[in-house]
């Protein structure tokens, strides 16, 4: 059996045997993928969980705890995001929880972006929060060469508008999307009393795209710098950008 397949394997059995218990799966440690490559294995990729609710009893909040087990399961760091920012407003820029949220962007060396779908389209939780992500810093967009990974909860039986849509974002960002990414339908159905995903297909896409964006994330680590260098950024100061995007007068 390959690796990765044995890690994937590994994910499941743990989750039979110890669907109740959080500390087991928080505790249990699996080797990242890609063994072979001891480089990339050396280096500890971050990722940032992104959710987009501000209810107690938030579906897509319990979705974000579990794709930061899965994550963790396969050797990365990972956070959860606090999504109770103020409304974007640049001059609320120095508000200590904007610069908390700030911090672990820049930290993040990839993201999982998981939004309700609401009305047909990504809530303004989420949006909040990716509208807080600077443009720019100098000529460079600080989320460039960074991965990405969308997710969706919904209420309906099933939709991938507001995959699509964070899909978007993530390019206008010049994120690296990975392929993968999940949409559960009915998602309150989808969680045991204690906040795991039941067993299901859709649970199995979840720990794939967790997988995957891993991978991805430890290989385009130490690559960013040069996939991301650009001619017409070469030529083009900070100052220069800041004119063109009209963020004096924007911002
Ligand atoms: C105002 C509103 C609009 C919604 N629009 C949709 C929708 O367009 N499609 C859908 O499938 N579910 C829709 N839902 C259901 C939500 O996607 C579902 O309740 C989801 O769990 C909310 O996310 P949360 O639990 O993280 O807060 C809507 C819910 C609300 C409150």
């Amino acid at each position: 059996m390959k690796r990765s397949a044995s890690i994937t394997a590994a994910v499941l059995a743990i989750s039979a045997t110890t669907a109740t218990s959080e500390a087991a799966l928080t505790t249990y440690s699996l080797a990242p993928p890609l063994a072979t490559d001891q480089k990339e294995n050396s280096m500890t990729s971050k990722i940032l969980v992104q959710y987009g609710s501000l209810r107690s009893n938030s579906v897509s909040h319990k979705l974000a705890l579990e794709v930061q087990r899965f994550l963790t399961q396969f050797g990365v760091e990972a956070i959860v995001a606090d999504p109770n920012l103020p409304l974007y407003d640049e001059e609320l820029r120095d508000d200590p929880k904007v610069q908390e949220y700030l911090d672990q962007v820049d930290w993040a060396d990839g993201f999982a972006w998981i939004s309700p779908e609401l009305h047909g389209t990504i809530s303004a939780v989420m949006k909040n929060q990716v509208d807080w992500m600077q443009l720019s810093v100098g000529a460079v967009r600080p989320t460039q060469g960074k991965t990405l990974t969308v997710m969706q909860v919904e209420g309906g039986s099933q939709s991938f508008n507001t995959v699509n849509l964070m899909r978007q974002m993530g390019r206008w960002m010049r994120m690296f999307t990975i392929p993968n990414q999940s949409s559960i339908p009915k998602a309150y159905q989808e969680f045991t009393e204690d906040g795991q995903l039941k067993d299901s297909a859709f649970r199995n896409r979840v720990i794939d795209v967790a997988e995957e964006l891993v991978k991805f994330t430890k290989i385009l680590k130490d690559k960013v710098g040069f996939l991301t260098d650009r001619y017409s950024e070469r030529v083009e100061s900070g100052e220069e950008l800041a004119e063109r995007m009209n963020l004096k007068e924007a911002v």
